[in-house]
């Protein structure tokens, strides 16, 4: 398979709250492959891609940075925090991976401000006990003036009078909200037009119209259109309120890159063994008792981006099923089989009636019960090698979903995979 060009692409999409370990993913495929494709959130996300023991989490860069032949790309969709976006390539130049000819970022993206991450934090602070538990990045707050058609965006950086008549009227608006309705701080108009210039003159290089370079390398290249969040985390399909504020499926890859959904040949789902949620909000089969706990420690769920704990629960495969349905998903890729390796019984979470939004509780929610495999998965790379009961698990998920596992995740680094089925090959 090593080195052989194709020539498709890969949609890859979390199945559940995100987490589900997409970075790890997008690294094991980009060996294959020449593109890789950002296209909605932010530095919301946290993508962690572990090589040779080093540890490396990316937030806003798309995870094929760190191949040398692969060339990354920021689509229109994406919401991006120049701050965060400057720190994380000074971080990856500290790692001695370079960017230079090898990011592209849209000019249509939208900027955030230093006023939509105060909106963010004020209105989280404001909302008490029903707040989302956002990441506090100002991603919403950045969408919510996208809508309003009164974004930013990196295209106006280009001419400082634009920009500085835009910052204006959009900073000025938030201020009147921070001021008068969160009684918060205030920001200054000013220095965030002298902070955040510069910055932009440091990266202006790597912007540009990326609609003819994805079409361009999509004649003869293997692409890999890489999801943030989830499919529950969904503005549209998701537990709403509790989502975040773009569509993390499939429609989100269309509006997000502007190039047409057949450019997708296949749509990978990123489906964790068990289920996470991180900040608040609905999860049928979450363990609120020890278990969950312990299944926490040993995978290890701790937020890449706000190191927050996640909170773990059995598989949900309604979801699951829901996801395959949304995102037109062909195979799954199964992360952090190893994780379920000291359990005597594992349940799967296969129904419940619908979440009651009054008290976000799911009722009459039902399992399956199998025999655990109780011996270490770490590592495997070959299906063959894995014990029976882990074998059982993985075809009951496939039994129940309809979709092929064609990708199994046994461990955090690049070589824990076992690999089912070569999906570049789809056309
Ligand atoms: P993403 O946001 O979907 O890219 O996932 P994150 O990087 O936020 O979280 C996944 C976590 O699980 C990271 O710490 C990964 O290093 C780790 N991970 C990924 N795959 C595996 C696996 O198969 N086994 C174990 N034990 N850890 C994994
Ligand atoms: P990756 O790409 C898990 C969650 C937040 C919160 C909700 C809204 O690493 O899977 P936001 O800041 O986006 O307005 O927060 O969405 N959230 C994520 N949860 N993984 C992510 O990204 C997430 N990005 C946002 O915790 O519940
Ligand atoms: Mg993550």
């Amino acid at each position: 398979m090593e080195g052989e060009i194709r020539m498709s692409n890969v949609l890859l999409i979390g199945t559940h709250w995100g987490d589900e370990g997409k970075g790890k993913i997008v690294d094991v495929l980009s060996e294959n492959a020449q593109g890789c494709v950002r296209f909605q959130g932010g530095h919301n996300a946290g993508h962690t891609l572990v090589i040779n023991d080093v540890k490396t989490i990316l937030h806003l860069i798309p995870s094929g940075i760190l191949r040398n032949n692969v060339k990354s790309i920021i689509g229109n969709g994406v919401v991006i925090s120049l701050e965060a976006l400057q720190t994380e390539i000074k971080d990856l130049m500290k790692n001695k991976i370079s960017v230079e000819n090898k990011l592209f970022i849209s000019q249509s993206c939208h900027v955030i401000l230093p006023t939509h991450v105060a909106l963010d934090i004020a209105r989280e602070k404001s909302l008490g006990k029903s707040s989302i538990g956002t990441t506090g990045r100002g991603i919403g707050p950045t969408y919510e003036d996208k809508v309003a058609r009164r974004g930013i965006r990196i295209i106006d950086f280009f001419d400082t009078n634009i920009l500085k008549k835009k910052l204006s009227i959009s900073m000025e608006y938030h201020n009147f909200l921070l001021k008068k309705y969160y009684h918060a701080d205030t920001l200054s108009i000013d220095d965030t037009f002298d902070k955040l210039l510069p910055i932009f003159e440091n990266i202006k290089h790597h912007v540009c119209d990326v609609v003819p370079l994805i079409l361009d390398l999509n004649k003869n290249s293997n692409i890999i259109f890489e999801g943030a969040q989830g499919t529950m985390l969904d503005i549209d399909h998701g537990t709403y309120p509790y989502v975040t504020s773009s569509n993390t499926t499939l429609s989100g890859f269309i509006s997000g890159t502007g190039i047409g959904v057949d450019k997708a040949h296949y749509s990978l789902g990123i489906t964790k063994a068990y289920s996470t949620r991180v900040g608040h909000g609905p999860f049928p089969s979450e363990l609120h008792d020890q278990l969950g706990l312990d299944i926490a420690k040993w995978g290890g769920e701790v937020g890449a981006t706000t190191g927050r704990a996640r909170r773990c629960g059995w598989l949900d495969l309604k979801i699951l099923k829901q996801s395959i349905e949304l995102n037109r998903i062909n195979g799954i890729a199964l992360t952090k089989l190893d994780v379920l390796d000291n359990l005597e019984k594992i349940k799967i979470c296969i129904d419940y009636d619908p979440i009651n939004y009054e008290n976000f509780k799911a009722s009459n929610i039902q399992y399956i019960e199998m025999d655990g495999w109780m011996t270490s998965t770490v590592g495997i790379t070959n299906f063959n090698d894995l014990p029976n009961n882990a074998k059982e698990y993985i075809s009951t998920i496939e039994k129940i979903s309809g979709t092929k596992v064609v990708m199994i995740s046994t461990g955090p680094s690049r070589h824990q995979i076992i690999i089912l089925e070569d999906i570049f090959k789809h056309q």
